[in-house]
């Protein structure tokens, strides 16, 4: 198998106003929860955000989500300490990993939008997205038909690694 697909994806911040279809959402989310869990506790949920109203009011709160304006989908991923205490964070950020990964595989562009641990974005995507206040939100990811090409990279770099001790 290729490695190609990891390599592959990158940041895409520009998109066509084609829809993404409802197979390709529902591949999404099956990748999303095909991702590692502490446990397989999987402590998370996701928001389906398609509202062009919405896309645009979280890109007016969050700093760098411009994207959101040209985007036709954005996926919430969400987490509930509860059910597997701080590994949320860890797990939910494997399933973005897959969501992107997924999203690649598919030909759609799609970029990770940092949310915790900026108190201030959680409190204001939380509200607009209407999250009761137990659920901790991990991240956005802006999906969508590409609208810009950005090469595969590997970014690798031997002076990072160290064989058998420190
Ligand atoms: C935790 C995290 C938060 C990020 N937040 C944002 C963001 O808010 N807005 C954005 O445009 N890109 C965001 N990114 C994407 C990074 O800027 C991007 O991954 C990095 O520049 C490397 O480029 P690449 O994804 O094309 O390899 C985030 C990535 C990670 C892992």
């Amino acid at each position: 198998m290729s490695l190609d697909l990891i390599f592959s994806r990158r940041s895409i911040r520009r998109f066509t106003n084609e829809p993404v279809g409802m197979a390709e959402e529902k591949q999404l989310l099956q990748a999303a929860m095909a991702a590692p869990s502490a446990n397989n506790f999987k402590p998370w949920h996701f928001i389906v955000i398609r509202k062009r109203e919405t896309l645009d009011r979280i890109a007016a709160v969050h700093p760098y989500a411009g994207m959101l304006k040209e985007a036709t989908l954005c996926l919430a991923v969400i987490g509930d300490p509860a059910v597997n205490g701080d590994y949320w964070i860890l797990d939910c950020a494997a399933a973005t990993q897959n969501i992107l990964l997924a999203a690649t595989a598919l030909d759609l562009g799609s970029c990770w939008l940092g949310v915790h641990p900026r108190e201030e974005r959680k409190r204001e995507i939380g509200e607009l997205l209407g999250m009761p206040d137990e659920m901790e939100i991990l991240s956005l990811v802006a999906i969508g038909h590409p609208a810009e090409l950005k090469q595969p990279r590997t970014q690798f770099d031997a002076e990072r690694v160290r064989q058998e001790t420190w």
